[in-house]
């Protein structure tokens, strides 16, 4: 007995030596597992002392089982030394012909584009007062763009000359006035709801005209809304645009969707020139006309003209974006660029 119990302890020394040999010999990870594997492995060494400890007599099982721990944990602590100098190394060496202190690459950062800058902000106002974003298809048909927004077949709008069609009858929207139209064929009242969207027009190019363009469209409909809501929400968001001390005027106007309709002018400094008063939407409660249109369409009475009112408005966000920041061709904003759009970064 006590000579096992000798042995036991020369072997434990002899085991945590050789593996702290083998060890510090390791060249690569492989080696240095291999060598965790021959102690502490299922099948290793050290592992194979512990099962050893049943036989250790009783009054020796301390001492032995103190040893046994102590070489296990020296032999974990050297691993892990080990294994940290190992990839310390391979760092070492994945870096080696690289100067780390050479100032580092020059990597350019975009900005957003003026246009978007300025939907943002418009959209944001907007949707703090209760205004929900739609959304409709740029390729519209006659029903959505013009028919249920009154618009006779006469109107100007609707010739080949100032409105791209397609061989279907299809046409490219000339508004986004259309998706009032679409939201009020799928929703009922009360209904509060933003669109900004493109809209094209055969227009010759130059400094103030492009054939594709931004709106930005609004609907309110619900019982008794009437003129003062409109004037009231539409100078709140222009005030909240241009500055508090904006001075907003509306100017009799026609549209065949509203009645009666406004023009919208607020009276602002453009950099470099005296204040003067400059359109900036279109505006009008809702002609019953389109209402009617709307019921026929749904096949119901969810927006009869003697139950519900409202307003809409669109307006241009090209021509809010010149007014914005004094820009002077509305070219400027489509020819990207980068020494007029790293302005806005
Ligand atoms: N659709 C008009 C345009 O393109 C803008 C407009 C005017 C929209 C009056 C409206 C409105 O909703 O009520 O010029």
């Amino acid at each position: 007995m006590k000579r096992r119990y000798y042995s036991m302890k020369e072997d434990i020394i002899r085991v945590q030596n050789d593996t702290l040999l083998a060890i510090s010999a390791a060249e690569d990870a492989r080696a240095l597992d291999e060598a965790r594997v021959a102690s502490l492995g299922k099948k290793g060494a050290l592992t194979a002392l512990s099962m050893g400890m049943k036989d250790v007599p009783q009054e020796q099982k301390g001492e032995v089982g103190a040893l046994l721990n102590a070489a296990r944990t020296e032999i974990t602590a050297a691993l892990e030394q080990k294994q940290q100098a190992l990839e310390e190394a391979a760092d070492r060496a994945a870096l080696a012909g690289i100067d780390p202190t050479l100032p580092a690459r020059f990597l350019p950062t975009g900005g957003l584009h003026p246009l978007t800058l300025l939907r943002e902000r418009a959209v944001g106002i907007l949707r703090r007062m209760g205004f929900a974003l739609a959304d409709g298809p740029e390729i519209e048909d006659e029903f959505h763009c013009f028919d249920a927004l009154n618009t006779p077949a006469d109107h100007p709008a609707r010739n080949v000359k100032d409105t791209f069609y397609f061989d279907s009858g299809k046409l490219l929207r000339t508004h986004t006035s259309s998706v009032q139209v679409r939201m009020m064929e799928k929703n009922v009242a009360p209904l509060r709801i933003i669109a900004p969207g493109t809209a094209y027009r055969r227009d010759e190019i130059d400094s103030t005209h492009l054939s594709a363009f931004h709106q930005l469209e609004g609907l309110y409909v619900d019982r008794d809304v009437s003129l003062p809501d409109l004037k009231g929400t539409l100078e709140a968001f222009l005030r909240e645009l241009f500055g508090s001390q904006t001075e907003v005027r509306f100017r009799p106007h026609f549209f065949p969707f509203t009645e009666p309709s406004f023009e919208i002018d607020v009276k602002l400094e453009v950099k470099g020139q005296a204040p003067r008063w400059i359109e900036v939407a279109g505006c009008g409660m809702v002609d019953p006309a389109v209402f009617e249109a709307v019921c026929q369409s749904r096949k119901d009475r969810s927006f009869d003209p003697n139950e519900v009112t409202g307003f809409a408005f669109g307006m241009g966000l090209e021509r809010l974006a010149m007014i914005q920041w004094g820009i002077r061709d509305i070219r400027l904003l489509i020819e990207n660029d980068v020494r007029f759009l790293r302005q806005f970064a």
